[in-house]
């Protein structure tokens, strides 16, 4: 079987160009702030791609780039001050955070109605049950992958690898809310091969470039690569061992122009929903 590629890309221009027209009808711009500590180089690109987005979709944004040695005070009066901005809507704190800032204090810091990125315990709370304010942006952006091409986990063996709280945790969460029968594997799973390959649809995030061989895809299988790696050769590419994964499956996702601009497209999309709660719009 030749798979269907699914193109990120494409879905989220059309995300985007619907949020900036959305956007576009409120009293005010939505605001996005960025807070960038330390000089990680692959976060200052996301950083800077996130910048470009908001210009796409006619947002106000602002960023912060802080010094490695930014003191966990600092950090935290920056985000009290933006937590008390009317202009701003949304507040992502750029992860991993240097040594000696304690994440779980920082995300717990932001007012959950800005924590855009949806990792504030209290969204995660709400996430868990089934009512979520915004969706966690790569996990989300997966499930309108998976809806824009006809793909319903309903009754269908759901496996994710990996369980970190950006995407394995919350990916699994929103199968489940749509039905799916799913298995979450990491790395004690003894026989995640086995699992893999029972999959209907097969959710990658373990960020480990050629995990994912032929032998771990069911023929006809949807296959998600959410992963960003480097081959020995220092090109960009997912868990997924393209060519071969794709000769199996019905649907795949490539790396790059796959899950990642989805990723970047739900922020905006979770920004534009703040702004309207925030200016009282339904
Ligand atoms: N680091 C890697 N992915 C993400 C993300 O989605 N949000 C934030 N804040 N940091 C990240």
């Amino acid at each position: 079987m030749a798979a269907v590629l699914i193109d990120g890309k494409a879905l989220a221009a059309q995300i985007k160009q619907s949020v900036r027209a959305d956007a576009g009808t409120l009293p005010r711009k939505p605001g996005l702030a960025v807070v960038l500590v330390g000089d990680n180089p692959a976060s200052r690109v996301y950083v800077t791609s996130k910048r470009k987005d908001c210009e796409e979709c006619g947002f106000y944004s602002e960023e912060y780039a802080l010094p490695a040695e930014t003191t966990r005070k600092q950090l935290l009066d920056l985000i009290a001050e933006l937590n008390g901005r009317e202009d701003i809507d949304g507040i992502l704190v750029q992860l991993p955070l240097p040594k000696g800032l304690d994440e779980r204090e920082v995300l717990l810091a932001i007012d959950p109605a800005k924590d855009v990125d949806c990792f504030h315990p209290y969204n995660v709370g709400q996430l868990t049950i089934g009512t979520p304010v915004f969706q966690p942006c790569t996990p989300g952006g997966v499930m309108e992958m998976l809806k824009e091409y006809g793909i319903d986990p309903a009754g269908k063996r759901c496996v994710v690898l990996g369980r970190s709280n950006i995407v394995g945790k919350p990916m699994a969460l929103l199968l489940l809310h749509a039905n799916g029968t799913v298995v979450l594997c990491h790395s004690k799973t003894p026989d995640m091969r086995e699992l893999a390959a029972s999959a209907d649809i097969l959710v990658s995030a373990v960020g480990r470039a050629g995990l994912v061989t032929a032998d771990m895809i069911k023929e006809g299988a949807v296959v998600i690569d959410v992963a960003m790696n480097r081959n020995g050769a220092g090109k960009l590419c997912g868990d997924v061992c393209f060519e071969e994964a794709a000769a199996k499956a019905s649907y795949i996702t490539p790396v790059p122009g796959g899950v990642g601009p989805m990723t970047r497209a739900m922020l905006m999309k979770n920004t534009l929903t703040a702004a309207m709660l925030h200016q009282g719009v339904k």
